[in-house]
């Protein structure tokens, strides 16, 4: 049998505890699939005081350099979060010939490029985007056969667990944020989560493996789901559709990257897709439409994912390197469409005063800046004001923009009160 591979665990939350829990779980198969014993040499922590439960002997350590530079470490599994003193460690492991498992989407998302650039071949990254579903394999590997142009997630377990609870339990957003905090989903800051940034990262990754091309935080155009009410929950419903945090990435003419909360029809693949669950629908020109739906987060879906990294770094030293990675990134950087060109359905909500002619008012400002009017539900008879709400056919921002300054300013309007996507394709339909 091989020697014994060393490994360093930086971190022992969440995600660090299960890939524990796994090693302990299977460590005969692992082992023989990595081709030999795996021995987890350091654990760092930011307190060695905290109670913990781990099953193992690793020396405890709350100096994650001294664990990176131990010569007997030959993989270090980062699973601390952040982006400091995170990328600074797994540079500092790769300068020195070491494999590097992590899950962090900040990383990979703002050095990745560097990263993968100076060391295609070791740095494994299969945990950042949608926790236990395999993603990064599939685009990098398994379709390499395919020129992908779309693809449509569902890549934040949190919000997606908090808009479900929402919708279903009809419970209020902060008791719903706090179950997805106390089941480990959450990131440490969960601000993180609900505006939308978490899933930004995951469609940088997303959009660089599907699009072979370098992409940065500020292509996409990310809004949070901070804003949302249950009652734009409810009149979705009225209306057929469904609201989800959605992450975008396609490639036309130029390349549109957005992540917002979306109206999806009820029948829509993705509508169905509840709590935690994360979805990824790619679209190849081979393979026609793929899902790949499963536990977006997590500790043992997340740390099987790390788990299985852990493996192919393990056969990759231990095959010396064999089977090398090209490079990633084969395209030039392509035009990022702005925001104000991109074209969308809107769901838009006004509280305005009950009031003949309320209607044709904004009706006619939605005219005079070519927004087109699908449907609309008018509530009316109540205590003022009253909710006026409109799903719009395809518009351009500009158009809309311009559109909602003049239905603000109109004296019966209170309020703009919300401002939504429409998503409806998925593949070609
Ligand atoms: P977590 O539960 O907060 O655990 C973080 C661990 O790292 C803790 O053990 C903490 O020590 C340790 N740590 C943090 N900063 C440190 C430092 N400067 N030096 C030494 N140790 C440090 O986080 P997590 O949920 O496991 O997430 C870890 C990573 O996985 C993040 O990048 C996250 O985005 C990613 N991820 C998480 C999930 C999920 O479902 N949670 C899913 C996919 C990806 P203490 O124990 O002493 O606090
Ligand atoms: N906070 C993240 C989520 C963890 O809720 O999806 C998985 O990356």
């Amino acid at each position: 049998m091989s020697q014994a591979l060393g490994v360093a665990l930086l971190g022992a939350g969440t995600v660090g505890s299960g890939v524990l829990r796994i090693l302990e779980r299977h460590r005969e198969r692992i082992e023989a699939r990595a081709g030999g014993p795996l021995d987890v040499r350091w654990i760092a922590v930011r307190s060695l005081t905290k109670p913990r439960d781990l099953p193992t002997n690793a020396r405890l350590t709350d100096d994650p350099l001294e664990a990176v530079h131990d010569p007997g470490v030959h993989v270090v599994i980062e699973v601390m979060g952040g982006e400091e003193p995170a990328t600074h460690l797994i540079e500092t492991a790769l300068a020195q010939g070491k494999h590097v498992v992590t899950a962090n989407k900040v990383v990979i998302a703002r050095s990745g490029q560097r990263l993968l650039e100076a060391y295609p071949d070791r740095l494994h990254y299969e945990a950042s985007v949608a926790g236990g579903i395999p993603i990064i394999k599939p685009l990098q590997e398994c379709l390499i056969a395919n020129r992908l142009d779309q693809v449509l997630g569902i890549v934040n377990g949190t919000t997606n667990y908090i808009l479900s609870r929402m919708d279903q339990a009809g419970i209020s957003f902060g008791e719903a944020l706090a179950e997805a905090q106390a089941a480990g989903y959450a990131e440490a800051d969960p601000t993180y989560d609900i505006s939308g940034l978490d899933a930004a990262h995951k469609l940088v990754i997303l959009a660089m493996l599907a699009f072979e091309a370098p992409f940065s935080l500020a292509d996409v155009h990310v809004e949070g789901i901070g804003q949302l009410e249950t009652t734009d929950l409810a009149y979705a419903r009225e209306f057929g559709y469904t609201v989800k945090l959605l992450a975008v990435a396609r490639r036309e003419e130029a390349v549109e990257l957005r992540v917002h909360p979306a109206l999806l029809p009820r029948e829509h693949p993705l509508a169905k897709v509840d709590g935690v669950t994360n979805a990824v629908f790619v679209e190849g020109d081979a393979t026609g439409p793929l899902m790949f739906t499963g536990a977006g987060a997590g500790s043992l879906p997340t740390a099987s994912s790390v788990v299985a990294d852990l493996v192919e770094a393990a056969r990759r030293l231990r095959s010396q390197g064999q089977e090398p990675n090209g490079p990633l990134f084969r395209q030039g950087r392509p035009r990022v469409r702005p925001p104000e060109e991109m074209v969308s359905p809107f769901y838009l909500r006004f509280r305005v005063v009950d009031r003949p002619g309320v209607l044709a008012q904004i009706a006619s400002a939605f005219g005079r800046h070519q927004v087109s009017i699908e449907s609309v539900i008018q509530r009316g008879r109540g205590h003022e004001p009253v909710d006026l709400v409109f799903i719009t056919h395809p518009a351009r921002v500009a158009s809309l923009s311009q559109a909602l300054e003049a239905i603000r300013a109109l004296p019966v309007v209170h309020q703009v009160a919300a401002c939504l996507r429409v998503e409806r394709g998925w593949g070609h339909a």
